[in-house]
């Protein structure tokens, strides 16, 4: 699953001790296994080898420079939804040809920008939007690649604010409209539209809901190429698991066992489908812990209540949406090791505990209601499974600095990003 393990008591990421890593950066921070990241993007590349995909990593789950560097150099392409993720991704040295983009509310200014780099595919959620691009691209005299994302009706069994691929939700163009689509823009002189995009929600933990997108969308492929449209790019968009208990998530080779027989045939031939994919969970989340530090522990009523340094400002995943994540303490001193990452442990001498942070906000909280080992001011937890979507969330709120992140590779940790500062808090105010 990972590279995040006990040893006598104390967690290790690869061979750095955790406390070595808060020592280093202080807490609350981020650190990342640069051997989970290589592990999980090297199975997804190799479960899916078969239908040679273009994996572009999706840059907004976890965006650190660092990171996006080491996945180009790896040889992943990079799924964007902004102007900001764009110029992240140039910045790491990802090939502009090697870039999606994605986004229902993509401005001119990101368009001209995305349009003057040459990027690989413009994924379009609307008819307006097509029409604009091709406008910009008039104007900027350029030209564009694009895919149509449809929205294809399928229940992802997710949570309802990451579940995309539905009807009701603000995504793609309704699969029906897509042949009306296709009609209307598919000669376009600058905007070669000639893909089609799904991303059905995030985390999706069964093939079924790939199997029902996929199915749909060769369909719709079938029937454009019944009117003389050709279609040469699918793009599956991402959504495959992380482990937040363990084993909780399909492996690569699970999604791609049921994806790959579906798509393998169209990828042969003369006139080849090529296939893009855009992980991000799967690459990141196990890759990344946040460690913080027990301030205080209290009793409540009849709670007893971890007070840390870090709360929904530095990871607002539980709190947002309900998530689970692992915590235990990380540190020598608490000498129980968890047989694994569960909601409820039977271990003797737990005891229940909220693990909440410093904000003003009773939805402040990493974890409820939680067994853990009895705190103490000053033991250091690790948050699991927080590589993905939890720095790229993260606020300042409350005033509180955006935690630092740090990268670690065998036995060298490295300060990827360095804690924000009180004048970093300011920096943008005008006085
Ligand atoms: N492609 C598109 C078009 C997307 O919108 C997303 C995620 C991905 C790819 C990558 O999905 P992944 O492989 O990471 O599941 N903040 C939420 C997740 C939101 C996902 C948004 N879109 C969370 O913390 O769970």
């Amino acid at each position: 699953m990972d590279d995040f393990r006990y040893v006598e008591g104390e967690l290790f990421c690869e061979s750095v001790r955790a406390s070595e890593v808060a020592r280093l950066a202080g807490t609350p921070c981020y650190a990342y296994s640069r051997a989970t990241l290589a592990a999980h993007f090297g199975r997804l590349e190799a479960a899916f080898a078969p239908i040679a995909p273009l994996i572009c990593y999706s840059v907004k789950c976890c965006s650190n420079l660092s990171i996006l560097r080491f996945l180009v150099g790896l040889g992943s392409g990079m799924d964007v939804v902004s102007g900001g993720e764009l110029r992240r991704a140039l910045q790491a040295g990802c090939d502009p040809q090697r870039i999606v983009y994605a986004g229902v509310g993509k401005s001119e200014a990101e368009i001209r920008l995305a349009l003057s780099l040459g990027i690989g595919l413009f994924n379009i959620e609307s008819e307006m939007e097509f029409e604009n691009l091709s406008r910009l691209a008039k104007e900027t005299r350029t030209r564009a690649r694009a895919a149509l994302r449809v929205n294809p009706d399928v229940d992802p069994k997710t949570h309802r604010y990451t579940s995309t691929g539905k009807r009701e939700t603000k995504f793609g163009v309704d699969i029906e409209r897509a042949l009306a689509f296709f009609r209307t823009y598919g000669a376009d002189p600058l905007v070669s539209l000639k893909g089609i995009h799904l991303h059905l929600g995030s985390p999706i933990y069964t093939t079924a809901p790939y199997l029902e997108g996929i199915t749909k969308a060769i369909a719709l492929i079938d029937a454009l190429g019944r009117l003389g449209i050709t279609v040469d790019t699918l793009d599956l968009g991402g959504g495959f698991g992380a482990d937040y208990e363990s084993e909780q998530s399909p492996l690569a080779a699970e999604y791609a066992s049921a994806i790959v027989p579906l798509l393998e045939p169209r990828t042969r031939g003369a006139a080849p489908l090529r296939i893009i994919l855009e992980p991000g969970r799967t690459i990141a989340a196990n890759a990344g812990i946040l460690l913080t530090r027990v301030e205080y522990v209290k009793r409540s009523g009849d709670r007893t209540f971890a007070i840390c340094d870090a709360g929904m400002n530095a990871l607002l995943r539980p709190s947002h949406y309900g998530a689970f994540h692992f915590v235990w303490p990380a540190a020598p001193g608490i000498t129980m090791t968890p047989p694994r990452r569960a909601r409820e442990l039977v271990m003797p001498g737990l005891v229940r505990t909220e693990v909440v942070g410093p904000l003003c906000e009773t939805g402040d909280f990493l974890a409820e209601d939680r067994m853990l080992p009895p705190l103490e001011r000053g033991n250091l937890l690790a948050v699991y499974t927080a590589g993905a979507y939890g720095m790229t969330m993260a606020s300042r709120y409350n005033s509180h600095p955006l935690p630092a992140e740090v990268l670690v590779d065998g036995a060298t940790a490295t300060i990827v990003r360095r804690r924000e500062t009180y004048e970093d808090l300011v920096a943008h105010e005008l006085s």
